[in-house]
């Protein structure tokens, strides 16, 4: 088989290419991603020599490059992680989230269409069903919630699942879409909660929590998220959608308390910030289809998990120094300098 995997070099899409090479040597990867600020080749750098991977810069949003370069591979398979994926950053440019996340999979869903790829699968967010209340502990997203955004990210999201379920009844399409809940674990840029926290908490920094740090996400292990995509390429049913979690439900002060007693560190670097526009209370999947069906289990519970990633940033840091030595310093004054003055 041969396998795009656009976005490779983000965090969940370098993941899965490590997985990938392993779990099927007989396959090709081809990893095509435009290396913005989210894209790291050095989460790549282990297997750059590997006859079965090789790397395309590009815009999925650029279609004649797309179609010349659907038309040179005759890809069998197309697995699509390129986005913009951060919420913070879609509340102070929703325009870029628009063109990547919808116009770009607009792109890949005609070349996957003109060039007869046998699987279509979206990389998709349990954040499209919005949110749920923090007092109803008995609700969760079955993929029967009817799609509810929050922000530009999820309404850019939900717009590109439903162009692709579009191109499956319009057009016959084989598709598939997952909707997975919060990822943590190795090459996660240090924006998002859980490298942010411990990359500053090594530096002995505040640590920014907005509001009162109740709003809940449920954790999985990427890992887990990259196995689940697996089987649903290879067992998934063509048109259906599969939702990805593991019953991991923590607020973010939990989190935040975890990874400080983990390293040693004072609650004392809790910062309460002014809180997130929109901010969604809390996430949480419900993963009976994919259990059922496809016969996928979580290999992580959230201690396992965190523990590993944990380590995982201590041993290699040259790789998060290198992104907070660059750019970076100048996004955390930009995206938290105001923030963390209000207090
Ligand atoms: P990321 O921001 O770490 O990586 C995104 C990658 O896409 C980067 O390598 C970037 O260079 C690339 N990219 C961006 N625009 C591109 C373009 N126009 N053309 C080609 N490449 C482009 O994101 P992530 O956290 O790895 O998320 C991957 C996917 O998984 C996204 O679609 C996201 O919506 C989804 N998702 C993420 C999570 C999570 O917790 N991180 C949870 C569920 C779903
Ligand atoms: P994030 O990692 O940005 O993922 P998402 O918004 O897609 O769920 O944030 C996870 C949670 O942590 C979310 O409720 C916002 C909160 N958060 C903070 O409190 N402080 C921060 O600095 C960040 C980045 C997030």
């Amino acid at each position: 088989m041969k396998i795009l995997v656009t976005g490779g070099a983000g965090f969940i899409g370098s993941n899965f290419v490590h997985y990938m090479l392993e779990a099927h040597p007989e396959d090709r990867i081809v990893n095509l991603d435009l290396l913005t600020y989210a894209g790291n080749l050095e989460s790549l750098a282990d297997v750059e020599d590997n006859p079965n991977y090789s790397f395309v810069k590009g815009d999925i949003c650029d279609r004649s490059f797309i179609m010349d370069l659907f038309e040179k591979e005759r890809f069998d398979i197309v697995v699509n992680f390129a986005a913009e994926s951060h919420v913070d950053r879609c509340i102070v440019d929703p325009g870029i989230f628009v063109r990547t996340n919808v116009m770009g999979t607009q792109v890949l869903l005609d070349a996957a269409k003109e060039y007869g790829v046998g699987r279509y699968h979206q990389v998709s967010t349990d954040e499209v069903y919005g949110d749920l209340p923090l007092e109803r502990k008995d609700l969760f997203f079955t993929e029967s919630t009817p799609l509810h955004t929050s922000s530009p990210y999820s309404a850019s999201k939900a717009g590109a699942d439903l162009l692709v379920m579009a191109y499956h009844r319009t057009f016959g399409l084989p598709v598939t879409i997952s909707r997975c809940s919060n990822n943590y674990g190795p090459y996660q840029f240090p924006e998002k909660l859980i490298p942010l926290m411990l990359t500053r908490a090594l530096a002995d920094e505040k640590l920014p929590v907005y509001g009162k740090g109740e709003n809940v996400r449920d954790w999985l292990h990427v890992k887990d998220h990259c196995v689940a995509i697996d089987l649903i390429l290879c067992k998934g049913r063509d048109g259906e959608v599969y939702n990805i979690g593991g019953h991991n439900e923590r607020t973010n002060l939990e989190v935040v308390r975890t990874i400080l007693s983990a390293l040693d560190k004072p609650e004392s670097l809790i910062s309460f910030v002014t809180d997130r526009k929109g901010h969604d209370l809390r996430y949480a999947i419900d993963p009976a289809k994919i259990e059922a069906e496809l016969g996928w289990k979580p290999q992580y519970t959230f201690d396992t998990g965190i523990r590993q990633t944990i380590a995982w940033y201590l041993e290699n840091r040259p790789w998060w120094e290198h992104i907070l030595n660059g750019e970076y310093s100048s996004y955390f004054e930009s995206m938290y300098g105001e923030r963390m003055a209000e207090k």
